[in-house]
């Protein structure tokens, strides 16, 4: 990971009961620019252990003076949501990693598809700006449940007029995915970030209305889960570690000096991409074929089996 950027808690805004806004200033100097889609890593100390979580960067890509974050509260997470609603108030400093984006606008395209499912949002609201200050054409499709995951509804509602759909679970409105291949023009792109089931349906339809896999973007939402803890050993070095349940393999590979490359910590990104010898393995990333799944494992988000030891090399 990059350089860490020490920054501030200059503002907390709750927007739903269970989504808080963010911004952060930099402490010395500036923050980095970002390209709109763009992420940052937050640091985030829990119970003696390192979380790092992704957030997607909200604001105007050209304002680079406050970097501003939406977290949704995840009650099964493993505490990371939790710490920034329940702990981080304003003047707090923490500290983020440089913005990477993994779900770039496309510049070639001549339509432009936004569908945003809950605290998938947060990506498009920095799209927005670029997309407005680009005078493009665009959508905005925004599936959410009023009075808990509507984040920036309303102002979205207002602020892009009938190029906003909303749909309310609360008042019984679904997305209508197939609709959205309906009479767009050649050249149309979409981008699409949500829970699994929506990104799934999307790519289905894609494909079966001849959409070539470069018109289709997506950012799925990237966290580990928990699960069972395991043991894992460490080829080169004869190092063995015990993963706790709560905790990624490629945390406590941090927590024990070991440095692996890594952008999305979700399973999504490649980067973290680690070579296995043996052991049984609980494969969770969107990255890996089968085929690739037989040799190498994504520790952000895979895991070893409870049974045995799995060897890395490492
Ligand atoms: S850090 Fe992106 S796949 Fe692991």
């Amino acid at each position: 990971m990059s350089a860490m950027i020490e920054v501030q808690v200059t503002e907390v805004r709750q927007l739903t009961p269970v989504v808080r806004e963010f911004s952060l200033r930099a402490i010395d100097g500036t923050l980095p620019g970002f390209s709109c889609g763009s992420h940052v890593q937050v640091v985030l100390p829990i119970e003696g252990r390192t979380l790092r979580n992704a957030y997607s960067l909200l604001g105007d890509p050209r304002d680079v003076g406050v970097y501003r974050i939406a977290v949704r509260l995840q009650e099964a997470s493993r505490g990371g949501s939790r710490y920034l609603h329940e702990q981080v108030r304003v003047g707090d400093r923490l500290q983020i990693g440089a913005p990477s984006n993994l779900f770039a606008l496309h510049s070639q395209a001549r339509h432009h598809i936004l569908v945003a499912g809950g605290i998938g949002i947060t990506p498009f609201m920095a799209y927005l700006a670029e997309l407005e200050a680009q005078g493009a054409s665009f959508e905005l499709h925004y599936a959410y449940r009023s009075g808990l995951t509507d984040a920036y509804a309303a102002e979205l509602r207002q602020r892009l007029g009938e190029r906003f759909h909303g749909y309310d679970a609360a008042a019984g409105q679904r997305l209508d995915c197939t609709s959205l291949f309906a009479g767009k023009p050649l050249g149309s792109h979409l981008y699409v970030c949500g829970p699994q089931g929506l990104l799934d349906e999307l790519k289905l339809l894609a494909n079966a209305h001849g959409w070539s896999a470069g018109r289709l973007h997506w950012e799925a939402f990237a966290a580990p889960e928990p699960g069972q803890p395991f043991t894992v050993e460490l080829a080169r070095s004869g190092q063995r570690l015990q993963v706790p349940g709560g905790h990624s393999l490629l945390e406590a590979l941090e927590a024990a000096g070991v440095e692996v490359p890594n952008l999305c910590r979700g399973g999504v990104c490649g980067q973290c991409t680690t070579r296995y010898l043996s052991g049984e393995v609980e494969h969770r990333d969107h990255y890996l074929d089968e085929q690739q799944r037989g040799a190498a494992l994504m520790p952000c988000v895979s895991r070893g089996g409870c049974s045995g030891t799995l060897l890395l090399d490492l």
